[in-house]
């Protein structure tokens, strides 16, 4: 905007562009409170400015009011409804809330708006909500489709890597991942290199490589350092709770959908099943303390048996969706070892759904447990089987338990097992997957 058109404004026209421009540098620099107390003083004399809603909807979707900040992007949006950058910002919005099927109709017309050169940007965008639907083959050809033109287009390559190891199809994930690491070297790309090629027999040796590799390039690599020591079958006593907390919070988003409709996951509904038979007459529980909630299942299954109920959290993506569901009377997010060396009163009930697969020695963690619950009081859990070892990390990098091991750790802890009942905990690769749900009573 030229200077001589500036003094032809009238003084308050200024101010907006004034206000706005602010707005812009402050939300650039990450000032969220700063950006939003700009937009919010311009949009008193405003309320219906288009710049200003799409400032203050980015500015409340990254304070955490996603819902508020896509309803400011979509009114934006019916404004200007051709302005790709509004209308990408809003696909990516949606795909944030898990509206998958929404954030692909704004990402077409994101694309269908836009000019050649934002294409694959928009591509890579469009790719990654056809993921989230579950639409791992549509996603494929979309990063093809961008590679073909832009061979050194990382996000495109890394993330046709993950969908093709989503697709199992290993082998053209490790063709995808060594192409453009020809042209340049990515931690992330040998990561997915390594996941791929370890899934193909015979070829670990070269996935250790490829591990080794990422780490080198990116000495912080947790994910590449984790499956380093899974492949050299270091022991291990637990997963590391930075890789655990990485893992579900980029998984969050497709968590439910993921083990809901995909895998038939049956922990929390089998907790809540157990732990009613578990001591006749008691059906009712003054506290529960739910240790590793993730998104809430357990948390819905468990909350009309429940005066009180907290649910414990390393991954914040995860606690996010649990408190959306609003059936916590308290939420913490924190490593739930740290949270039980801490806890400040004792449970009805401690459950803990499809979380002992990241730890594997089991004694300590039992006798924090036992720490927390109340005279009487019962634990309730879900454990992977193992018929091999006490504990054992499987293919898909989680632990399993033996029987008599969980047995012997509970008993060394101050619980007497009421039930064990041998289940389908969930699908996996199409397959069943067995554990057991122990319901355990505090004695001492
Ligand atoms: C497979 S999910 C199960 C979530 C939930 N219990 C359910 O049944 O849907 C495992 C959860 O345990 C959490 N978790 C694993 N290890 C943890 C730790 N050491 N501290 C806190 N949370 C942990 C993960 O972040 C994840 O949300």
């Amino acid at each position: 905007m030229s200077a001589e058109m500036t003094m032809e404004m009238p003084a308050d026209a200024a101010d907006l562009a004034d206000l706005k421009q602010r707005a812009t540098i402050l939300l650039t620099r990450g000032d969220l409170e700063g950006a939003r107390s700009a937009v919010d003083a311009a949009m008193i004399d405003q309320p219906e400015d288009a710049d200003l809603l799409a400032l203050r909807g980015t500015c409340r979707a990254r304070q955490g009011e996603l819902s508020d900040g896509i309803q400011d992007l979509a009114t934006a949006v019916m404004a200007r409804p051709r302005d790709w950058e509004l209308l990408n910002s809003l696909a990516v919005h949606l795909q944030q809330m898990k509206m998958f099927d929404e954030a692909v109709v704004f990402h077409v017309k994101a694309i269908n708006n836009s000019e050649p050169e934002q294409h694959p940007q928009l591509y890579i965008n469009l790719g990654l909500a056809m993921m989230g639907q579950g639409e791992h083959l549509a996603a494929v050809e979309l990063f093809e489709a961008v590679l073909a033109v832009h061979p050194d287009m990382l996000d495109a390559a890394v993330n046709l890597s993950s969908a093709l190891n989503s697709l199992k199809e290993y082998g053209r994930s490790v063709e995808a991942c060594r192409r453009t690491l020809a042209i340049v070297e990515v931690p992330e790309l040998y990561h997915n290199l390594g996941n791929a090629l370890h899934r193909i027999p015979g070829r670990n040796a070269e996935a250790l490589a490829a591990f080794q590799r990422a780490v080198e390039l990116d000495p912080t690599n947790w994910k590449s350092k984790h499956m380093l020591s899974l492949l050299r079958d270091e022991d291990m006593d637990s997963i590391p709770t930075n890789f655990v907390e990485g893992m579900f919070d980029e998984y969050a988003s497709f968590y439910e959908q993921d083990v809901i409709e995909k895998l038939r996951y049956r922990v929390p509904g089998l907790i809540r099943r157990y732990l009613l038979k578990a001591v006749p007459g008691r059906t009712r529980f003054a506290s529960v303390l739910d240790l590793g909630c993730g998104t809430g299942l357990t948390g819905v299954m468990l909350r009309d048996i429940a005066d009180f109920q907290k649910g414990v959290d390393i991954s914040r993506n995860m606690l996010k969706l649990a408190l959306e569901k609003g059936i916590y009377d308290q939420l913490e997010a924190a490593d739930l070892q740290v949270s039980l060396g801490e806890i400040d009163r004792a449970y009805s009930v401690v459950a803990a759904a499809d979380v002992c697969g990241y730890i594997g020695r089991l004694e300590e963690f039992f006798a924090k447990v036992a720490a927390a619950v109340e005279a009487d009081g019962l634990f309730a859990f879900s454990v992977e089987e193992s018929f091999l070892a006490d504990f054992e990390v499987s293919a898909a990098g989680r632990f399993a338990h033996r029987r008599t091991y969980v047995q012997k750790a509970l008993a060394d802890a101050g619980f007497k097992v009421l039930s064990v009942a041998r289940e389908q905990l969930r699908n996996s690769g199409g397959r069943p997957v067995f554990g057991m749900i122990f319901v355990a009573q505090k004695t001492a």
